[in-house]
């Protein structure tokens, strides 16, 4: 976990990622180094996903006390786990005898047991059991608990900080919540959760999420039609980005399946109850908060050339309670499906297209804002945190 430094990169590196500030009109894209290179990789995973907020997912994976997940933030492996008084919590998932991983996958559980030699926690991360240590000079097992991390719920959202002293979640989030605030992001159930990988690095299936640029090519026949051209960008302020766009019909269902559409929620305004607002939480979590419901990806990297993915659909919990809604909420998923294979074979290419030393730093469409906020946002993460 020696982690470079900025002060490491090289200079020309330095001078591409100054480039990128300053929204679509005038920013560079990413330079390549930044989606292929290891040592970039690994600077990332330093200053992007051990500083600051990360959001892992929907706050009700972890619906009931008990329930965990093994994650990886920036290399490090984490175990969420909600605990019997209903908060969520984050621990270094490393155990605290000899380090082997003590939860993997995920499910539910009473106590955190490592199966190397049988120590166990409790879901706040005491160590509360540890055989065959009566002989231990001096051990004592309040000393020996996991590695908690800080955690907090917003919108609905899980965040973490392996930071011990991050900055205050309603600071890195700005005004998300505000902008948000009609979907009551908080209430939505999670209602499918699909997990999978793609061959591209995480950044670029992040941003393909959060493009209008690509519709008319990359899905015509599927959503292109849907989709109106996108309204002005819209200024923010936090670790966020956001573009607003109405549809024809609903931007959650097939060209073809639009007599599907589930009812709109409630509070909405009229623009937003016949459009999508694509949102990008950095760095990990897309979201697209549509007139019915949320559809998301987690997006986390595996190396440069390869990220893990999940995709996650909510709705109003009236909308999941009324007849028939299983039934129809599969032609949701199946919009959804339909888009993200549409997408990935073009993420590939593009990671072909990428590495290589003579790809050169493009610049963006009024159509890309998002991606273009997130380039200033990354660079500058790269470039100022020491
Ligand atoms: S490494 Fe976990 S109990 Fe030994
Ligand atoms: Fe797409």
């Amino acid at each position: 976990m020696t982690a470079a430094l900025p002060s490491d990169l090289p200079s020309d590196l330095v001078e591409d990622l100054g480039r990128c500030a300053g929204g679509q009109a005038t920013a560079h894209s990413l330079p390549t180094a930044c989606y292929v290179d290891a040592d970039v990789a690994a600077l990332e995973a330093e200053v992007v996903f051990r500083r600051g907020w990360v959001g892992v997912g929907r706050g009700d994976r972890w619906a009931s006390p008990g329930d965990y997940a093994a994650l990886d933030v920036g290399g490090v492996p984490v175990a969420v786990v909600r605990g019997d008084d209903g908060v969520l919590r984050a621990f270094a998932n490393t155990c605290s005898h000899r380090f082997a991983q003590v939860v993997e996958g995920e499910g539910s559980c009473t106590r955190m047991r490592c199966p190397f030699h049988a120590w166990t926690y409790a879901l706040d991360g005491r160590l509360v059991g540890a055989p065959s240590m009566a002989r231990t000079d001096g051990f004592d097992r309040t000393e020996h608990g996991l590695h908690e991390f800080v955690v907090a719920e917003r919108l609905g959202f899980a965040f973490v900080s392996l930071e011990a002293s991050p900055p205050s979640i309603d600071a890195w989030l700005g005004d998300a919540a505000e902008v948000h605030a009609r979907w009551d992001l908080t209430s939505m159930v999670t209602t499918r959760r699909r997990e999978f990988t793609v061959d591209c690095n995480w950044k670029a299936f992040a941003e393909v999420f959060n493009e209008y640029y690509h519709l008319p090519y990359v899905h015509p026949g599927s959503i292109d039609d849907t989709y109106d051209d996108p309204d002005e960008p819209e200024a923010v302020t936090g670790a966020w980005a956001t573009h607003f766009g109405t549809t024809q019909g609903t931007g959650g269902l097939l060209e073809d399946d639009q007599d599907k559409a589930l009812p709109v929620i409630g509070g909405l305004d009229e623009r937003e109850a016949r459009g999508v607002r694509y949102s990008w939480l950095f760095p990990s979590l897309v979201i697209a908060t549509g007139a019915e419901g949320l559809w998301m990806y987690e997006v986390f990297p595996d190396g440069p050339d390869r990220c893990r993915c999940a995709q996650v659909v909510c709705f109003p919990p009236e909308t999941v309670a009324a007849d028939g809604f299983a039934e129809v909420a599969e032609s949701y998923y199946e919009r959804f499906d339909v888009a993200i294979a549409e997408d990935i074979p073009m993420l590939e290419r593009q990671r072909r297209g990428m590495a290589t030393p003579f790809a050169r730093q493009g610049r963006f469409s009024y159509l890309e804002p998002n991606v273009a906020r997130f380039a200033g946002w990354y660079a500058e993460r790269l470039l100022s945190v020491g």
